[in-house]
């Protein structure tokens, strides 16, 4: 009870010398390690009759100690401390403590006293140091370890997962915190070390420590890091680009969802069973159509976590009969089989010469079947070609002889047109010049130009391997046409003679209708009387003396 009313007492004073008292404790922070700018009375200017400031301290025992004194009229001040202090020390013209080299040791009072003709006060301020927080961080495996260095006061270290703080259960977190005091500078360094038993939830969680002291709150995200699992699930994956086609090399890919992932497998191929080390994929080289089913992989240290996947091997076979060049005679038949084994539906195309054409059947050919035949069989990703070429032969036939005129009449153009294949030669029964001769399809021209010096029987002979083919024509002699005197027969005269008759006679019809006109006019007139002057010199004379007088009997 003595003790209390006792510090009740003190209790009391030191409420009345806040209230009415100047003697009031302010205090000031300050960095480790930086000067500590200590201010007199806050700052407010000084007394009017200033006569000197003087700076002292309360040291470790509770005895003052002085620091420095600066008279009103000098510029300069006088530093009294004899201890540390004394290299470290000055004031500014604002009359502030400048304590450079800040340490955990100037965590004291420091009283500013200001001393004027009519007063004497006292201003007492404490400091207090801190240090900037430095936070490391590390990770090994499922450690987490966070070091805030060299602090003041000492930081406290937290755990976050994903923002939420994490709480130590000596199971599957557990948070081991250390401290660390320098007794030489009093600064403490705090470390925390994070255990953590990951799951497979855990990929990507964010880890962060947060290390937490008076001046500042720092939180600092730890590197993610590699979280170990076991494989739950595998998964196995046919790489190919499109669908599976017989002799393709099919890889088989296993992917298990662990961490890390495993390094062997077992692959089952169709019943048998494979041990794959060190890589996840298995190759099935040249796949046959027999090689489709289903295929298996699992984990090799645990068989029952298993993966399945149904292969699908497209194929896809084409024969067709003819095939290479096939020889026909014009008007044989000629029966085309294709036949097609494939794995599902397969389009069919069939082109002639680059054009598509129907499936090809000829039952009478002709030359105009001839050409290359292709069909194409197709089904996703499986193309397969087969083709033949039609060659359609036949003995020469000829289809036309013909003659024409040339623009001089000495020569004649002769033209022998046969169809027949391979191409046949042209023979003439006549010496001839400037041959001219065609081939297509089957058809060849030949021409030739001829001066016939006789009325002559011109044979055309055509041939190949096959056969051959004659015909005549008859050619009447240039010479003769030559020797006529207009160049026209006799029976072209003969019917310009009958034009002109026809002409004669009805020029002579004509010229006998107008007189009759004429006359009828002429009696109808001297009838009526009605003649006009102009008229009657149409007339003559006599004509017009018979006139008057027919006019004066009527
Ligand atoms: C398949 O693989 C073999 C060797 O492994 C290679 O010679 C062949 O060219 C491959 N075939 C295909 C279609 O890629
Ligand atoms: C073709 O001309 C030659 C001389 O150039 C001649 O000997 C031959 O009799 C002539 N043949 C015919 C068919 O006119
Ligand atoms: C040729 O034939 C024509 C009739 O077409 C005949 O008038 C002529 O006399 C013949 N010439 C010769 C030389 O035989
Ligand atoms: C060609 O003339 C002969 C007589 O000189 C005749 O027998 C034959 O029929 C004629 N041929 C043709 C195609 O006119």
């Amino acid at each position: 009870s003595h003790k209390h009313l006792c510090f009740f007492i003190v209790a009391v004073f030191l409420m009345m010398s806040k209230v009415c008292n100047p003697l009031t404790v302010t205090y000031v922070t300050a960095l480790y390690g930086e000067t500590i700018v200590i201010p007199c009375n806050d700052g407010a200017p000084v007394p009017q009759h200033l006569m000197f400031v003087k700076w002292k301290y309360e040291k470790d025992d509770g005895t003052p100690g002085d620091l420095l004194i600066k008279q009103a009229r000098n510029e300069q001040a006088t530093v009294q401390a004899t201890d540390s202090y004394a290299q470290r020390v000055s004031i500014d013209d604002k009359f502030n403590l400048l304590i450079t080299q800040a340490s955990l040791k100037d965590q004291k009072t420091f009283t500013c006293m200001v001393v004027s003709h009519a007063n004497l006060m006292e201003f007492p301020v404490s400091v207090l140091v801190y240090s900037k927080l430095n936070i490391d961080t590390k990770h090994y495996n499922n450690l987490g370890t966070c070091v805030a260095a060299e602090a003041n006061p000492a930081a406290t270290i937290t755990w976050k997962k994903n923002g939420k703080a994490l709480v130590d259960d000596g199971k599957a977190i557990v948070i081991t915190p250390s401290l660390k005091l320098d007794p030489a500078t009093g600064l403490s360094t705090t470390s925390s070390t994070l255990q953590y038993a990951a799951t497979k939830e855990d990929v990507g969680a964010v880890f962060a420590c947060v290390s937490t002291h008076r001046l500042t709150s720092q939180e600092t995200e730890l590197e993610p890091f590699p979280i170990h699992y076991p494989s739950e699930k595998v998964s196995l994956q046919v790489m190919s680009k499109g669908p599976v086609v017989e002799g393709d090399n099919v890889t088989l890919k296993c992917h298990a969802d662990g961490n890390p992932p495993p390094s062997s497998f077992y692959f089952h191929l169709k019943g048998e069973k494979m041990l794959v080390q060190n890589s996840d994929t298995y190759t099935l080289n040249a796949i046959s159509r027999e090689a489709a089913g289903e295929y298996k992989c699992s984990l090799a240290d645990n068989e029952k976590v298993e993966a399945s996947q149904n292969i699908l091997v497209s194929y896809l076979d084409l024969s067709l009969s003819p095939t290479g060049k096939v020889l026909k005679t014009v008007g044989d038949s000629l029966s085309v089989k294709m036949e097609k084994i494939a794995s599902g539906d397969a389009t069919v195309l069939w082109t002639k010469n680059g054009k598509a054409v129907k499936e090809p059947e000829f039952s009478k050919l002709s030359y105009a079947d001839a050409g290359i035949f292709v069909c194409e069989v197709s089904l996703t990703g499986l193309t397969r070609h087969q083709s033949f070429e039609l060659v359609v032969e036949g003995k020469p036939v000829i289809t036309s002889l013909t003659e024409h005129s040339t623009g001089d009449a000495q020569h004649k153009v002769l033209t022998c047109e046969a169809e027949g294949v391979p191409e046949p030669s042209f023979q003439w029964s006549v010496n001839n010049t400037n041959e001219e001769s065609s081939y297509i399809n089957g058809k060849a021209t030949h021409k030739i130009t001829v001066i016939p010096r006789l009325n002559m029987t011109i044979t055309c002979t055509v041939s190949n391997k096959l056969g051959e083919d004659v015909m005549t024509i008859n050619v009447s002699s240039v010479f003769e046409e030559k020797n006529g005197k207009s160049g026209k027969n006799p029976q072209d005269d003969s019917k310009d003679q009958a034009k002109l008759i026809v002409g004669v006679v009805v020029g002579l019809l004509f010229a006998a209708a107008v007189v009759g006109l004429v006359y009828w006019l002429y009696i109808k007139n001297s009838r009526q009387g009605s003649w006009k002057t102009g008229e009657k010199e149409v007339g003559t004379s006599e004509e017009s003396k018979k006139l008057e007088e027919n006019n004066h009997t009527v």
